[in-house]
Protein backbone atom coordinates (compact mmCIF):
# COMPACT_ATOMS: atom_id res chain seq x y z
CA UNK A 1 0.00 0.00 0.00
CA UNK A 2 1.65 3.34 -1.06
CA UNK A 3 1.33 6.56 1.62
CA UNK A 4 0.51 9.86 0.82
CA UNK A 5 2.75 12.25 0.66
CA UNK A 6 2.64 16.15 1.02
CA UNK A 7 3.73 17.49 -2.44
CA UNK A 8 1.96 21.28 -2.45
CA UNK A 9 0.51 23.58 -0.16
CA UNK A 10 -1.25 27.06 0.10
CA UNK A 11 -3.07 29.24 2.53
CA UNK A 12 -5.54 32.45 2.16
CA UNK A 13 -5.39 34.95 5.05
CA UNK A 14 -7.92 37.52 4.25
CA UNK A 15 -6.82 41.18 4.47
CA UNK A 16 -8.96 42.66 7.37
CA UNK A 17 -7.00 42.89 10.52
CA UNK A 18 -8.47 42.83 14.13
CA UNK A 19 -6.35 43.56 16.64
CA UNK A 20 -6.51 43.50 20.38
CA UNK A 21 -7.09 47.09 20.88
CA UNK A 22 -9.67 46.83 18.33
CA UNK A 23 -11.31 44.40 20.88
CA UNK A 24 -10.71 46.75 23.45
CA UNK A 25 -12.76 49.49 22.16
CA UNK A 26 -16.03 47.57 21.89
CA UNK A 27 -15.69 44.70 24.94
CA UNK A 28 -14.34 44.86 28.47
CA UNK A 29 -10.97 43.41 27.75
CA UNK A 30 -7.52 44.33 27.11
CA UNK A 31 -4.37 43.31 25.34
CA UNK A 32 -2.52 42.48 27.61
CA UNK A 33 -5.03 39.42 29.31
CA UNK A 34 -5.37 38.02 25.32
CA UNK A 35 -2.05 37.75 25.26
CA UNK A 36 -0.72 36.64 28.45
CA UNK A 37 -3.66 34.05 28.46
CA UNK A 38 -3.56 32.74 24.71
CA UNK A 39 -0.57 34.24 22.95
CA UNK A 40 -3.02 36.02 20.60
CA UNK A 41 -2.26 39.60 18.87
CA UNK A 42 -4.46 40.30 16.50
CA UNK A 43 -7.00 37.89 13.75
CA UNK A 44 -8.12 38.22 10.61
CA UNK A 45 -11.94 38.51 9.48
CA UNK A 46 -13.21 37.68 6.25
CA UNK A 47 -15.40 39.42 4.21
CA UNK A 48 -16.26 36.47 2.04
CA UNK A 49 -17.45 33.24 2.75
CA UNK A 50 -15.23 29.72 4.10
CA UNK A 51 -15.47 28.81 0.04
CA UNK A 52 -13.77 31.99 -1.13
CA UNK A 53 -11.24 31.57 0.93
CA UNK A 54 -10.55 27.41 0.42
CA UNK A 55 -10.92 28.17 -3.33
CA UNK A 56 -7.36 30.76 -2.63
CA UNK A 57 -5.76 28.26 -0.79
CA UNK A 58 -6.80 25.56 -2.72
CA UNK A 59 -5.60 27.23 -6.36
CA UNK A 60 -1.87 28.14 -4.24
CA UNK A 61 -1.59 24.00 -3.18
CA UNK A 62 -2.22 22.52 -6.46
CA UNK A 63 0.15 25.38 -8.26
CA UNK A 64 2.69 24.80 -5.89
CA UNK A 65 2.15 21.16 -6.75
CA UNK A 66 2.69 22.01 -10.21
CA UNK A 67 -0.59 20.64 -11.09
CA UNK A 68 -3.34 21.27 -12.97
CA UNK A 69 -7.06 21.76 -10.91
CA UNK A 70 -8.31 18.82 -13.33
CA UNK A 71 -5.72 16.42 -11.87
CA UNK A 72 -7.34 16.42 -8.61
CA UNK A 73 -9.85 13.60 -8.04
CA UNK A 74 -10.66 13.87 -4.23
CA UNK A 75 -11.66 16.97 -2.40
CA UNK A 76 -11.74 17.05 1.32
CA UNK A 77 -12.73 20.23 2.71
CA UNK A 78 -12.40 20.66 6.92
CA UNK A 79 -14.85 22.93 7.94
CA UNK A 80 -16.99 23.61 10.59
CA UNK A 81 -18.52 26.47 9.44
CA UNK A 82 -19.39 25.44 5.88
CA UNK A 83 -21.32 28.52 3.85
CA UNK A 84 -24.46 26.03 4.00
CA UNK A 85 -25.30 22.74 5.34
CA UNK A 86 -26.58 21.61 1.65
CA UNK A 87 -24.53 21.36 -0.89
CA UNK A 88 -21.12 20.49 1.04
CA UNK A 89 -18.90 23.56 1.17
CA UNK A 90 -16.04 21.37 -0.91
CA UNK A 91 -19.03 20.93 -3.88
CA UNK A 92 -18.87 24.97 -3.66
CA UNK A 93 -15.52 24.80 -3.75
CA UNK A 94 -15.36 22.54 -6.51
CA UNK A 95 -17.22 24.74 -9.01
CA UNK A 96 -15.15 27.95 -8.49
CA UNK A 97 -11.82 26.06 -8.55
CA UNK A 98 -12.58 24.32 -11.44
CA UNK A 99 -11.87 21.13 -9.68
CA UNK A 100 -14.34 18.98 -12.20
CA UNK A 101 -13.00 15.26 -11.87
CA UNK A 102 -13.12 15.59 -8.38
CA UNK A 103 -15.45 13.89 -5.30
CA UNK A 104 -16.22 16.17 -3.09
CA UNK A 105 -17.00 15.99 1.06
CA UNK A 106 -16.85 18.14 3.80
CA UNK A 107 -15.03 16.48 7.07
CA UNK A 108 -16.32 18.45 10.50
CA UNK A 109 -14.14 17.58 13.36
CA UNK A 110 -14.26 21.07 14.68
CA UNK A 111 -10.28 22.34 14.96
CA UNK A 112 -8.89 18.32 14.25
CA UNK A 113 -10.58 18.59 10.87
CA UNK A 114 -7.19 18.99 9.09
CA UNK A 115 -5.74 15.94 10.80
CA UNK A 116 -8.98 13.72 10.44
CA UNK A 117 -8.90 15.13 6.47
CA UNK A 118 -5.03 14.13 6.23
CA UNK A 119 -6.05 10.30 7.47
CA UNK A 120 -8.56 10.22 5.20
CA UNK A 121 -6.42 11.46 2.02
CA UNK A 122 -3.77 9.14 3.05
CA UNK A 123 -6.71 5.74 2.94
CA UNK A 124 -7.94 6.34 0.07
CA UNK A 125 -4.35 6.90 -1.34
CA UNK A 126 -3.15 3.92 -0.11
CA UNK A 127 -6.20 1.65 -1.47
CA UNK A 128 -5.81 3.49 -4.67
CA UNK A 129 -9.34 4.60 -4.51
CA UNK A 130 -7.61 8.42 -5.15
CA UNK A 131 -4.38 9.60 -6.63
CA UNK A 132 -4.29 13.50 -6.67
CA UNK A 133 -6.12 14.58 -2.99
CA UNK A 134 -7.00 18.17 -2.46
CA UNK A 135 -7.08 18.51 1.09
CA UNK A 136 -8.40 21.61 2.61
CA UNK A 137 -9.48 23.51 6.44
CA UNK A 138 -11.14 26.55 5.95
CA UNK A 139 -13.19 28.58 8.50
CA UNK A 140 -15.36 31.21 9.05
CA UNK A 141 -15.45 31.30 12.68
CA UNK A 142 -16.05 35.07 12.97
CA UNK A 143 -19.73 34.31 11.70
CA UNK A 144 -19.89 32.98 15.61
CA UNK A 145 -18.59 34.99 17.67
CA UNK A 146 -20.27 37.46 20.06
CA UNK A 147 -18.87 40.71 21.63
CA UNK A 148 -21.43 40.14 24.61
CA UNK A 149 -19.26 37.04 25.42
CA UNK A 150 -15.66 38.17 26.16
CA UNK A 151 -14.53 34.24 27.11
CA UNK A 152 -14.61 33.23 23.48
CA UNK A 153 -14.95 36.28 21.06
CA UNK A 154 -11.03 37.24 21.70
CA UNK A 155 -9.66 33.75 20.62
CA UNK A 156 -10.88 33.13 17.42
CA UNK A 157 -10.00 34.58 13.52
CA UNK A 158 -10.74 33.41 10.11
CA UNK A 159 -8.98 31.51 7.21
CA UNK A 160 -7.73 28.85 4.95
CA UNK A 161 -4.97 26.26 4.16
CA UNK A 162 -4.61 23.82 2.07
CA UNK A 163 -2.40 20.49 0.71
CA UNK A 164 -2.10 18.14 -2.14
CA UNK A 165 -1.58 14.95 -1.45
CA UNK A 166 -0.36 12.05 -3.94
CA UNK A 167 1.69 9.02 -3.52
CA UNK A 168 4.25 8.53 -1.56
CA UNK A 169 7.94 7.75 -2.85
CA UNK A 170 10.14 5.03 -1.03
CA UNK A 171 11.05 6.80 2.41
CA UNK A 172 8.44 9.84 2.87
CA UNK A 173 5.07 10.40 3.41
CA UNK A 174 2.13 9.56 6.29
CA UNK A 175 4.30 7.15 8.23
CA UNK A 176 1.41 7.09 11.43
CA UNK A 177 -1.88 8.96 12.30
CA UNK A 178 -3.39 8.18 16.01
CA UNK A 179 -7.39 9.99 16.26
CA UNK A 180 -9.63 10.00 18.95
CA UNK A 181 -12.98 11.07 19.99
CA UNK A 182 -14.91 11.70 23.18
CA UNK A 183 -18.38 12.26 23.00
CA UNK A 184 -18.92 11.90 26.48
CA UNK A 185 -17.63 15.54 26.76
CA UNK A 186 -19.49 17.15 23.80
CA UNK A 187 -21.03 20.07 26.14
CA UNK A 188 -17.86 21.74 27.18
CA UNK A 189 -17.20 22.85 23.60
CA UNK A 190 -20.03 23.19 21.23
CA UNK A 191 -22.21 25.82 19.13
CA UNK A 192 -26.28 25.21 18.87
CA UNK A 193 -28.64 26.88 17.33
CA UNK A 194 -27.19 25.61 13.85
CA UNK A 195 -28.86 22.25 13.37
CA UNK A 196 -31.56 20.12 13.07
CA UNK A 197 -32.37 20.36 17.39
CA UNK A 198 -35.06 22.63 18.03
CA UNK A 199 -34.06 25.96 18.87
CA UNK A 200 -36.16 26.66 22.32
CA UNK A 201 -34.46 30.68 22.20
CA UNK A 202 -33.88 32.46 18.68
CA UNK A 203 -31.26 34.11 21.14
CA UNK A 204 -29.29 30.89 21.12
CA UNK A 205 -28.54 30.98 17.19
CA UNK A 206 -24.72 30.81 16.58
CA UNK A 207 -24.42 30.11 20.17
CA UNK A 208 -20.69 29.25 21.15
CA UNK A 209 -20.12 27.79 24.32
CA UNK A 210 -16.89 26.69 25.92
CA UNK A 211 -15.73 25.90 29.40
CA UNK A 212 -11.77 27.30 29.13
CA UNK A 213 -10.42 25.86 32.11
CA UNK A 214 -11.55 21.90 31.29
CA UNK A 215 -10.71 22.02 26.98
CA UNK A 216 -7.90 23.72 27.97
CA UNK A 217 -6.71 20.83 30.92
CA UNK A 218 -7.74 18.30 28.28
CA UNK A 219 -6.36 19.87 25.51
CA UNK A 220 -2.84 19.57 26.98
CA UNK A 221 -3.79 15.48 27.75
CA UNK A 222 -4.40 14.42 24.41
CA UNK A 223 -2.52 16.42 22.25
CA UNK A 224 0.20 15.45 24.13
CA UNK A 225 -0.70 11.94 24.41
CA UNK A 226 -1.54 11.44 20.51
CA UNK A 227 1.38 13.24 18.92
CA UNK A 228 3.67 10.78 20.97
CA UNK A 229 1.90 7.71 20.17
CA UNK A 230 2.21 8.85 16.61
CA UNK A 231 6.02 9.44 16.47
CA UNK A 232 6.29 6.06 18.45
CA UNK A 233 3.80 4.22 15.90
CA UNK A 234 5.93 5.47 13.23
CA UNK A 235 8.88 3.69 14.87
CA UNK A 236 10.63 6.97 15.65
CA UNK A 237 12.02 8.44 19.23
CA UNK A 238 10.81 11.93 20.06
CA UNK A 239 14.38 13.16 19.39
CA UNK A 240 13.73 12.38 15.53
CA UNK A 241 11.10 15.25 15.68
CA UNK A 242 12.00 17.86 12.93
CA UNK A 243 9.33 20.03 13.61
CA UNK A 244 5.85 20.12 15.47
CA UNK A 245 3.14 21.90 13.73
CA UNK A 246 0.53 22.30 16.44
CA UNK A 247 -3.26 23.42 15.97
CA UNK A 248 -2.45 27.09 17.00
CA UNK A 249 -5.47 27.49 19.58
CA UNK A 250 -3.35 29.01 22.39
CA UNK A 251 0.44 29.19 23.35
CA UNK A 252 0.26 27.60 26.81
CA UNK A 253 -1.48 24.57 25.26
CA UNK A 254 1.38 24.38 22.48
CA UNK A 255 4.04 24.71 25.23
CA UNK A 256 2.77 22.21 27.53
CA UNK A 257 2.56 20.23 24.36
CA UNK A 258 5.86 20.92 23.76
CA UNK A 259 6.83 20.05 27.18
CA UNK A 260 5.53 16.80 26.79
CA UNK A 261 7.01 15.77 23.69
CA UNK A 262 10.44 16.98 25.22
CA UNK A 263 11.16 19.63 22.04
CA UNK A 264 12.95 22.66 22.34
CA UNK A 265 10.74 25.83 21.61
CA UNK A 266 13.32 26.24 17.82
CA UNK A 267 11.68 22.95 16.95
CA UNK A 268 8.15 24.01 17.59
CA UNK A 269 6.20 26.45 14.99
CA UNK A 270 3.70 28.96 16.68
CA UNK A 271 2.04 31.59 14.04
CA UNK A 272 -1.08 32.51 16.62
CA UNK A 273 -0.30 35.67 17.19
CA UNK A 274 -0.92 37.00 13.91
CA UNK A 275 -4.22 34.97 13.05
CA UNK A 276 -5.88 33.69 16.38
CA UNK A 277 -7.76 30.45 16.63
CA UNK A 278 -8.44 29.10 12.83
CA UNK A 279 -9.77 25.78 13.89
CA UNK A 280 -9.18 23.21 10.93
CA UNK A 281 -7.60 25.68 8.95
CA UNK A 282 -4.32 26.29 11.30
CA UNK A 283 -1.97 23.65 10.83
CA UNK A 284 -2.25 23.94 6.80
CA UNK A 285 -1.88 27.26 7.32
CA UNK A 286 1.07 27.16 9.94
CA UNK A 287 2.71 24.26 7.49
CA UNK A 288 2.61 26.92 4.53
CA UNK A 289 4.29 29.36 6.45
CA UNK A 290 6.83 27.01 8.14
CA UNK A 291 7.59 26.14 4.36
CA UNK A 292 8.16 29.61 2.71
CA UNK A 293 10.33 30.59 6.22
CA UNK A 294 12.50 27.51 5.31
CA UNK A 295 12.05 25.87 8.41
CA UNK A 296 11.47 22.43 6.46
CA UNK A 297 14.10 20.83 5.04
CA UNK A 298 14.31 17.59 2.91
CA UNK A 299 13.25 14.57 4.29
CA UNK A 300 12.23 16.48 7.82
CA UNK A 301 10.00 14.51 10.39
CA UNK A 302 7.10 16.79 10.99
CA UNK A 303 4.99 16.25 13.85
CA UNK A 304 0.97 17.31 13.39
CA UNK A 305 -1.34 17.61 15.84
CA UNK A 306 -4.43 19.04 17.03
CA UNK A 307 -7.56 19.26 19.39
CA UNK A 308 -11.01 20.25 19.05
CA UNK A 309 -15.19 20.43 19.93
CA UNK A 310 -16.18 16.69 19.87
CA UNK A 311 -13.88 16.53 22.03
CA UNK A 312 -11.53 15.31 18.87
CA UNK A 313 -8.32 14.90 18.85
CA UNK A 314 -6.20 13.36 16.32
CA UNK A 315 -2.08 13.91 15.53
CA UNK A 316 -0.23 12.88 12.27
CA UNK A 317 3.70 11.60 11.75
CA UNK A 318 4.86 12.31 8.24
CA UNK A 319 8.48 12.44 6.56
CA UNK A 320 8.40 15.08 4.39
CA UNK A 321 9.94 14.56 0.97
CA UNK A 322 12.95 15.73 -1.19
CA UNK A 323 11.03 18.97 -2.49
CA UNK A 324 10.21 21.83 -0.22
CA UNK A 325 9.87 24.26 -2.90
CA UNK A 326 6.67 25.10 -4.70
CA UNK A 327 7.09 24.03 -8.54
CA UNK A 328 4.21 26.83 -9.60
CA UNK A 329 2.83 29.36 -8.21
CA UNK A 330 -0.68 31.39 -8.37
CA UNK A 331 -1.68 34.96 -8.47
CA UNK A 332 -4.87 34.23 -6.46
CA UNK A 333 -6.07 36.02 -3.82
CA UNK A 334 -9.57 37.63 -2.12
CA UNK A 335 -11.39 40.10 -3.55
CA UNK A 336 -10.26 43.67 -2.07
CA UNK A 337 -12.37 44.99 0.47
CA UNK A 338 -12.40 48.86 2.33
CA UNK A 339 -13.84 46.80 5.60
CA UNK A 340 -11.58 47.28 8.51
CA UNK A 341 -11.69 44.25 10.77
CA UNK A 342 -13.65 45.90 13.25
CA UNK A 343 -16.81 47.16 10.91
CA UNK A 344 -16.67 43.77 9.97
CA UNK A 345 -17.01 41.91 13.50
CA UNK A 346 -19.46 44.90 13.87
CA UNK A 347 -21.90 44.31 10.74
CA UNK A 348 -21.83 40.70 12.10
CA UNK A 349 -23.01 41.92 15.44
CA UNK A 350 -26.07 44.02 13.99
CA UNK A 351 -26.89 40.89 11.95
CA UNK A 352 -26.87 39.01 15.01
CA UNK A 353 -28.83 41.63 17.10
CA UNK A 354 -31.05 41.81 13.85
CA UNK A 355 -31.86 37.91 13.79
CA UNK A 356 -32.73 37.56 17.32
CA UNK A 357 -35.17 40.93 16.71
CA UNK A 358 -33.24 42.73 19.09
CA UNK A 359 -32.01 45.87 16.96
C1 LIG B 1 -10.14 30.77 27.53
C2 LIG B 1 -8.92 30.88 28.40
C3 LIG B 1 -7.86 31.74 27.69
C4 LIG B 1 -9.32 31.58 29.70
O1 LIG B 1 -8.20 31.66 30.56
P1 LIG B 1 -8.36 31.29 32.09
O2 LIG B 1 -7.06 31.53 32.73
O3 LIG B 1 -8.93 29.92 32.16
O4 LIG B 1 -9.37 32.40 32.54
P2 LIG B 1 -10.75 32.23 33.34
O5 LIG B 1 -11.79 31.67 32.42
O6 LIG B 1 -10.45 31.48 34.60
O7 LIG B 1 -11.08 33.72 33.66
C5 LIG B 1 -10.25 34.47 34.50
C6 LIG B 1 -10.81 35.87 34.60
O8 LIG B 1 -10.62 36.55 33.33
C7 LIG B 1 -11.88 37.09 32.91
N1 LIG B 1 -11.89 37.11 31.45
C8 LIG B 1 -12.39 36.16 30.60
N2 LIG B 1 -12.23 36.57 29.33
C9 LIG B 1 -11.63 37.77 29.37
C10 LIG B 1 -11.18 38.68 28.39
N3 LIG B 1 -11.32 38.44 27.07
N4 LIG B 1 -10.59 39.82 28.80
C11 LIG B 1 -10.42 40.09 30.09
N5 LIG B 1 -10.82 39.28 31.08
C12 LIG B 1 -11.41 38.13 30.71
C13 LIG B 1 -12.92 36.18 33.51
O9 LIG B 1 -14.15 36.81 33.57
C14 LIG B 1 -12.32 35.89 34.86
O10 LIG B 1 -12.57 37.02 35.69
P3 LIG B 1 -12.97 36.79 37.24
O11 LIG B 1 -11.80 36.11 37.86
O12 LIG B 1 -13.21 38.19 37.72
O13 LIG B 1 -14.21 35.94 37.21
C15 LIG B 1 -8.31 29.49 28.75
O14 LIG B 1 -9.17 28.78 29.58
C16 LIG B 1 -8.06 28.69 27.51
O15 LIG B 1 -7.19 29.02 26.72
N6 LIG B 1 -8.80 27.57 27.31
C17 LIG B 1 -8.69 26.78 26.10
C18 LIG B 1 -9.45 27.48 25.02
C19 LIG B 1 -9.20 26.88 23.66
O16 LIG B 1 -8.07 26.80 23.25
N7 LIG B 1 -10.27 26.54 22.96
C20 LIG B 1 -10.22 26.06 21.63
C21 LIG B 1 -9.82 24.63 21.60
S1 LIG B 1 -9.69 24.09 19.96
Amino acid sequence: MRRATITGWGKCTPPAVLTNEDLEAVMDTNDEWITTRTGIKERRITHTETSDMATVAGRHAIATAGLEPEDIDLLILATCTPDRIIPSAASLVQAKLGVTNAACLDVNAACSGFVYGLSLANGMIATGAARRVLLIGAEKLSTLLDIEDRSTAVLFGDGAGAVVLEPAGDGDGVLALNLGTDGGLAGILTVTGFGTEEIGNVAEQFSLYMDGQEVFRNAVTQMGEAATRAVAEAGLSLEDVDILIPHQANTRIIDATARRMKLPPEKVFVNITGYGNTSAASIPIALTEALESELIRPGAVIVFVAFGGGLTWGAACLRFGDRVTPLGTSDARLPATSFTGLDLLLQRQDERRRRRGLA
